[in-house]
């Protein structure tokens, strides 16, 4: 963008490394499990969004691989200190992959609203992250169970939360984008 410049590295690095981090501290709300399902309802894949929200695709992603990338080298960062490989090789897996290309889709859909995103591209972005997480979830989990249609049916109990959690994140992320509009015009 004319007038824009983008961050240092260094800059660019920080608020990569920032993100992973509060995607962990997310992790301190311990998950639960509702209605017989085998994957918790968490406020951890809040994060994912909110770093597509506030950092575009490319950062975002970035943040979230790198967190996802600490979890898999044994870091417990995930909701009741879980980490290493055991997270992916059960049920909830495909829904922390699934984090990442969350992360990429709601950075690509609210580039589009740039400079200033409004509420609309964040809620439709951030409903398409969600959605893509559960795209990517539910098959995986499946995996484990042979039961497509029962992961999918298990799968609604977590829609409510995640509803509540992506409006809550697109008006943070508007809130951001007005206050710091240097974020989208460095992407
Ligand atoms: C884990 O901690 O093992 C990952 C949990 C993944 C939970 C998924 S994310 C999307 C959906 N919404 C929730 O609240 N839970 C599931």
């Amino acid at each position: 963008m004319p007038g824009t410049r983008n961050p240092a590295p260094a800059t660019d690095l920080a608020r990569t490394v920032v993100f992973a981090a509060f995607i962990a501290v997310l992790g301190i709300f311990p998950g639960f499990y509702l209605g017989g399902a085998a994957v918790p309802i968490v406020l951890q894949n809040t994060g994912p969004l909110l770093a597509g929200s506030v950092l575009g695709a490319r950062r975002g992603g970035a943040a979230v691989a790198l967190f996802v990338g600490l979890v898999a080298i044994g870091l417990p960062l995930l909701s009741g200190g879980r980490g290493g490989i055991a997270p992916f090789a059960g049920p909830s897996g495909g829904f922390v992959l699934g984090w990442i290309v969350s992360a990429v889709v709601v950075g690509l859909i609210v580039q589009r609203g740039l400079p200033r995103p409004g509420i609309a591209t964040l809620l439709v972005a951030n409903a398409a992250g969600v959605a893509v997480d559960y795209l990517i979830g539910i098959p995986y989990w499946a995996a484990f169970t042979g039961d497509l249609g029962a992961a999918a049916v298990q799968s609604l109990v977590f829609v409510p939360g995640d509803a509540i959690k992506l409006v809550a994140v697109s008006l943070v992320a508007v809130a951001v984008h007005r206050a710091v509009p240097a974020l989208a015009a460095s992407r």
